[in-house]
């Protein structure tokens, strides 16, 4: 069985970190997504993966990944380019899966054991969740346990039911997409096709997912993702300097990072070859690689890599690669790219 992650897609509501890669490459509690889900198919025992590549540096995704044996799996890479339409990527794995493969969306994080769908018995095999905005998602009617109507982005509240990012399909799925039309927002649905076994008189069979899960389509939907995997999984471990500095609970100091004068209360991460000095970084932070914080507080926030924050205090925020945050004095001087948000 093989799994096919996706990173391609516009990531339009994550401008502007998504004007230098795909929105999968974001890092939440110190990986990025796609590789949370990278990790989730390989522990289940999944070790052939084939990743799809968008038009939004994809060779971002291949530097990082490469051929897959960092992460004792194997990797091969297929070219979507520009985002047609979940069914439109997932078609173009046809000559390279046999006849059970499962899908999932890079962008997602479900906390779920994937080695369930390796026996399913119908067609396709999704999982459901209950969601509060079911007009984002494409959403499940299910009558007496079974499937009998998906649609993709409903405007009216039909069911509540959201399809959840992971899929487990046939090779009939290919037969379907073959015939399938663009909807009204110009993609090739895999909801439309999922609904085109259905009508085809084929099982599809769902499980509903009750736990924690995320679509990290939004800033917000990042930094609970990051709250969340930093709960679920940190376990103290300090390999950098520690330094005149209380460390409390778990934390991850990487390696060449240094905490000088400062308190660090879990669960946090810091990344490799960062420096903490004079401050306060609270629980449900993740710090990335090469960052340079001091005389500041930091709490529930995602700093990417490179980044620079001087005198502030900061709570729910995430701040992009290479950027920089300091105390100025009257007057702020700020460099904002499109769609950000300063509160000051
Ligand atoms: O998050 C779950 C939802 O994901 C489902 O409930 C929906 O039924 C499903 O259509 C999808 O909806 P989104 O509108 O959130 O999909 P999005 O455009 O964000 O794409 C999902 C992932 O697939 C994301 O990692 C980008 C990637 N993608 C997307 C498209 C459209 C591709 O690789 N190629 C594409 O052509």
């Amino acid at each position: 069985m093989e799994a096919v992650i996706l990173h391609g897609g516009q990531g339009t509501r994550l401008r502007p970190l998504t004007h230098t890669g795909p929105k999968q490459l974001i890092k939440v509690a110190g990986k990025p997504v796609s590789q949370w889900v990278l990790e989730q198919i390989r522990d289940a025992g999944i070790k052939d993966v084939i990743t799809i590549l968008g038009d939004n540096n994809p060779t971002r995704v291949v530097e990082y990944y490469g051929d897959g044996s960092r992460f004792n799996v194997s990797i091969r890479y297929v070219y979507q380019g520009k985002a047609r339409g979940l069914a439109d990527a997932i078609y173009r794995v046809k000559d390279l899966v046999s006849d059970r493969f499962i899908v999932y969306l890079g962008d997602n994080i479900v906390p779920y054991d994937l080695s369930k769908f390796s026996n399913f018995h119908g067609s396709a095999s999704i999982l459901l969740a209950k969601v509060d905005n079911p007009q984002r998602f494409g959403v499940a009617i299910i009558k007496d346990e079974k499937v009998v109507k998906l649609i993709e982005k409903p405007k009216e509240r039909i069911s509540d039911l959201a399809l959840v990012g992971v899929y487990g399909f046939t090779r009939e799925i290919f037969e379907v997409i073959e015939n399938l039309k663009p909807s009204w927002r110009g993609e090739l649905e895999i909801t439309d096709a999922i609904q085109g076994l259905i009508d085809k008189g084929r099982g599809v069979e769902y499980q509903i997912v009750d736990g924690w899960w995320k679509d990290t389509g939004t800033p917000k939907d990042i930094l609970e993702a990051n709250y969340f995997l930093l709960d679920k999984h940190t376990v103290r471990r300090i390999e950098g300097e520690v330094k005149d500095s209380t460390i409390d609970g778990r934390v991850v100091i990487e390696r060449g990072a240094s905490i000088i004068n400062s308190i660090i209360r879990g669960p946090v991460y810091i990344g490799v070859g960062s420096k903490v000095v004079n401050s306060y970084i609270g629980p449900f932070t993740s710090i990335g690689d090469n960052c340079i914080i001091e005389n500041s507080e930091i709490e529930n926030s995602v700093l990417l890599d490179n980044v620079t924050v001087k005198g502030v205090s900061l709570m729910d925020s995430l701040i992009g690669n290479n950027s920089r945050v300091e105390k100025g004095n009257k007057w702020q001087k700020l460099i904002v790219g499109e769609n950000s948000t300063v509160i000051i």
